[in-house]
């Protein structure tokens, strides 16, 4: 990864620390996203001394709302000449129903509406590598439909579940995505579960109905492990991001263990891609 720019969104902590930190141990020159200045700077502190490598920045922004996505595209196209990978993978667990500033649900917004808007802000700072790559994060478990009537939960929120619509939809976008642009490869991974931030603040009531017997269960599988897990869990990011065997391959998925695997129905039905596109594009640019 030697003189390859990579963009991690949301590597202050979890996955995207690891996988910022694989990368900068491969010796890329890494720039990290996070929210807060100073849980960045730390990261960047970590990031650097334990992998060597001093080519490693900072950009912040709360990705829930817009004008931070276009501010911080604008910040990255002002001081990189280039992007050869972008991983997407900032992501949001909402315990309730929040719309943010811009009016959108607040998963949807960080799990949909902040890839797209990202990956296509940063189309030509892509366009200008050699070989450039754009993975995406996925959830859990994939559900069987993309519920078009409740994209924002309007009708109703329910934890978890709400998470996983969101993330689906977000496959449903990138897969699409992928279709429509062959100059850029745009793939989508699983990273596994991982003791994280997020996962530890899963509470009882995010969860369906019968897992909340087992709740102490869930508890003690992301209790806290300095970070093993979620090192795991980038595998797949990493893979994506690095390895020569996935040069020029698009519009696929990845499980955990780096090993392609089949989309369903629900992610390439055409008529939800293209009625799902035209949604997101009117939510991200106002079209
Ligand atoms: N952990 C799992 O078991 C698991 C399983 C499947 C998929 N994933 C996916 O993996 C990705 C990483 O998650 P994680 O488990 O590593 O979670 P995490 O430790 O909570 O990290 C999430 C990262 O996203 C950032 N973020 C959250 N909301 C943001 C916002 N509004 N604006 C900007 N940055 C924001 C956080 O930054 P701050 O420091 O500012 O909070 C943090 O750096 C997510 O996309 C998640 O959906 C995780």
């Amino acid at each position: 990864m030697q003189n390859k720019i990579v963009l991690v969104t949301g590597a202050t902590s979890g996955i995207g620390f690891q996988t910022a930190l694989a990368l900068a141990n491969m010796g890329a020159q890494v720039i990290i996203t996070g929210r807060s200045h100073s849980s960045g700077e730390s990261a960047v502190a970590e990031i650097k001394a334990a992998s060597g490598n001093s080519k490693v920045d900072l950009l912040t922004g709360d990705l829930s709302a817009q004008a931070n996505v276009r501010s911080l595209a604008g910040q990255f196209k002002a001081r990189y000449e280039r992007l050869d990978v972008l991983i997407n993978n900032a992501g949001l667990a909402a315990s309730e129903r929040k719309l943010t500033v811009d009016g959108i649900e607040s998963n949807f917004a960080v799990n949909v509406v902040t890839p797209f808007l990202l990956t296509h802000l940063l189309m030509d700072s892509l366009k200008a590598s050699t070989s450039p790559r754009v993975i995406t994060l996925m959830g859990g478990d994939v559900p069987a439909k993309l519920d078009m009537d409740n994209l924002q939960t309007e009708r109703s929120f329910d934890g978890l579940n709400s998470y996983s619509q969101s993330k689906l939809a977000m496959m449903v976008l990138m897969y699409e995505f992928a279709q429509r642009e062959k100059d850029v490869t745009i793939n989508v991974c699983y990273p596994g579960q991982a003791s994280t931030n997020m996962t530890r603040s899963v509470t009882p009531e995010m969860l369906p109905g019968f897992m909340r017997f087992i709740f102490p269960l869930f508890k003690f599988m992301v209790r806290d492990d300095d970070g093993k897990s979620a090192a795991k869990a980038s595998r797949s990011s990493v893979y994506l991001a690095s390895s020569p065997e996935v040069k020029g391959v698009t519009g696929k998925y990845f499980d955990t263990n780096c090993k392609e695997a089949a989309w369903s129905f629900a992610v390439t039905d055409a008529a939800v891609r293209s009625t799902l596109w035209k949604f997101v594009e009117q939510a991200a640019f106002h079209k």
